[in-house]
C-alpha cells in the first residue's frame, strides 16, 4: 500500500454546475465551497497531513471582473468566518502564489497563516493567485541573482512549496484532462487521477474511492 502524504486538487467545474443548476457561475462557487469544507474534513479523516487546493491561477484574472470580485469576496467570508474553526482543527494554512490582492485581503491571508503556523494536524495550501512557470522564473532568477549553483536542492529553496513534500496524488474534477499551469515542478511523480464530476458534485465516497486506487498503484518512480 502506498503511503500518502500530500494530495493536489484542481477543483474544477464549479462554472458549469452552477450555470446547469443554478444559472450562474457564481452560485457554482458557492457551492464549490461546501465540497472544500468536505474534503478538508475527509483529509482529516484519512490522515493525510498535506491538502493543496488550486483555487485562484494567474490565468483566472481574465475571468469577467464580477466572477473575480465574488472569488474573492467568498475567500474573505470563508476566511474570516472560518479561521477560528481550523485553528481549533489543528489545521495550518498556508497561501502558494503571490500575495498581490487588497490591502485588507493581504492582511487576513498573513493573519490566518500567522494565527495556524504552528498547527500540525494537516497543512492546508491555498493556491492563490499562483501559476507554476511564474514560480519556476521566479525561482531561478533568484539562484542567478545569489549566484547559486543550479541543481534540485537550490532551486527546490525558491519555490513556493518550500519545506512541503510533492504531492503523491493530484485529482482533477470536472472532467478535463490538462494541468492548467498547477505545480509542474512538484507534480513530475505524481499519480494523476481525472475525475468526471464537477467539482460541487464530488463527494467523499468519489474521494476515497481515487484513494484506494491510488494506494493499490505499484509505484516505480523511474525503476522496475
Ligand atoms: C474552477 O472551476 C474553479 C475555480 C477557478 C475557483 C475555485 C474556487 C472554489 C472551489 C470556491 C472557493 C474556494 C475557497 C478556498 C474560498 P471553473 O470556474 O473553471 O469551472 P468551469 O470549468 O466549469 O468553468
Amino acid at each position: 500500500m502506498n503511503p500518502l502524504n500530500h494530495v493536489a486538487i484542481i477543483m474544477d467545474g464549479n462554472g458549469r454546475w452552477g450555470q446547469k443548476y443554478k444559472n450562474s457561475r457564481n452560485a457554482g462557487h458557492k457551492a464549490g465551497l461546501n465540497t472544500v469544507e468536505k474534503i478538508i474534513k475527509e483529509t482529516i479523516k484519512q490522515k493525510i497531513k498535506f491538502l493543496t487546493l488550486y483555487a485562484f491561477s494567474t490565468e483566472n484574472w481574465k475571468r469577467p471582473k464580477k466572477e473575480v470580485n465574488y472569488l474573492f469576496n467568498l475567500l474573505e467570508t470563508f476566511l474570516t468566518s472560518k479561521v477560528d474553526e481550523l485553528h481549533k482543527q489543528n489545521i495550518k494554512l498556508k497561501i502558494i502564489g503571490l500575495k498581490k490582492f487588497s490591502k485588507r485581503l493581504n492582511k487576513l491571508l498573513n493573519l490566518s497563516e500567522k494565527k495556524t503556523s504552528k498547527n500540525k494536524r494537516l497543512q492546508l495550501n491555498l493556491a492563490l493567485n499562483y501559476g507554476s512557470k511564474t514560480e519556476l522564473l521566479n525561482a531561478f532568477k533568484s539562484l542567478k541573482n545569489n549566484k547559486e549553483k543550479i541543481n534540485e536542492v537550490n532551486l527546490k529553496k525558491y519555490l513556493q512549496t518550500k519545506n512541503i513534500p510533492d504531492p503523491d496524488l493530484l485529482i482533477r474534477t470536472g472532467n478535463t484532462k490538462r494541468l492548467s499551469n498547477f505545480l509542474l515542478w512538484q507534480l513530475a511523480y505524481s499519480e494523476i487521477f481525472f475525475e468526471k464530476k464537477l467539482w460541487p458534485e464530488f463527494s467523499e465516497n468519489d474521494y476515497n474511492i481515487i484513494i484506494k486506487k491510488y494506494r493499490n498503484i505499484k509505484r516505480n518512480f523511474g525503476k522496475i
